[in-house]
């Protein structure tokens, strides 16, 4: 068995099985796996969370969305998508996504926590870890977060992080039948 530790990430490889976690304070980052799918449901299903994310995060937020999310997420190498944990419990995700042709090296950032744990500092905290990672282990130049007019606490999350408000798109998103400006936050690798 290995063991390497890089600042708040830990790595234990164990014959073919890579288990890799960033530790904050008090929560980690780590793998979904399918036993996560209750708790992942119970916090995913929350109205005041899918209104500031795209409309493929599902409301009604059922067991089977859970599952089929997880899923999607298993044995990804490398890791881009993390439950945040506390305890066993799965209380929010955040996840770097890829994208296609020009955009392959700037991820887009994306994130959510459990009602029951706003204001607590867990996604600012988490924004700068999974940034820290992304930088000193992904092959990217930058990374975009896109945020609705009506969030300005993901905007505080972001700047908090040492993201940069980059410029407005004017009208560009339709949720819930309003009509929302959308903000696009970047931070660039220092090269
Ligand atoms: C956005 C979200 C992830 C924030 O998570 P969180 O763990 O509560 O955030 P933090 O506690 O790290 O930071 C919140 C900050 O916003 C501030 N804030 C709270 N209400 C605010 C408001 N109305 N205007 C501006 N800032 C506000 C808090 O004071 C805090 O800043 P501070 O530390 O300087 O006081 C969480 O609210 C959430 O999951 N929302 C639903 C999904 C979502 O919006 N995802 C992001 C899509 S872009």
């Amino acid at each position: 068995m290995q063991y390497s530790s890089l600042t708040n990430i830990v790595i234990f490889n164990n014959c073919n099985i890579t288990v890799m976690e960033l530790n904050g304070r008090d929560f980690i980052l780590r793998e979904l796996n399918l036993a996560d799918a209750p708790t992942l449901q119970l916090h995913a299903n929350n109205p005041n969370i899918s209104r500031f994310l795209f409309n493929r995060f599902p409301l009604p937020y059922t067991l089977e969305d859970a599952e089929y999310f997880i899923n999607s997420k298993v044995g990804q190498d490398p890791i881009t998508c993390f439950a945040i944990a506390i305890n066993e419990d799965v209380i929010g995700i955040i996840s770097l996504e890829f994208r296609i042709d020009v955009y392959t090296k700037a991820p887009l950032l994306g994130y959510w926590v459990s009602e029951r744990y706003w204001g607590k500092g867990i996604i600012t905290e988490a924004v700068k870890l999974i940034t820290d990672y992304a930088f000193k282990h992904l092959d990217i130049i930058s990374i975009r977060a896109v945020v609705f007019d009506n969030n300005p606490v993901s905007m505080r999350v972001l700047e908090k992080a040492g993201y940069l408000k980059e410029g407005i798109l004017k009208n560009n998103i339709f949720k819930n039948g309003e009509i929302l400006d959308e903000h696009i936050y970047g931070i660039v690798k220092k090269i």
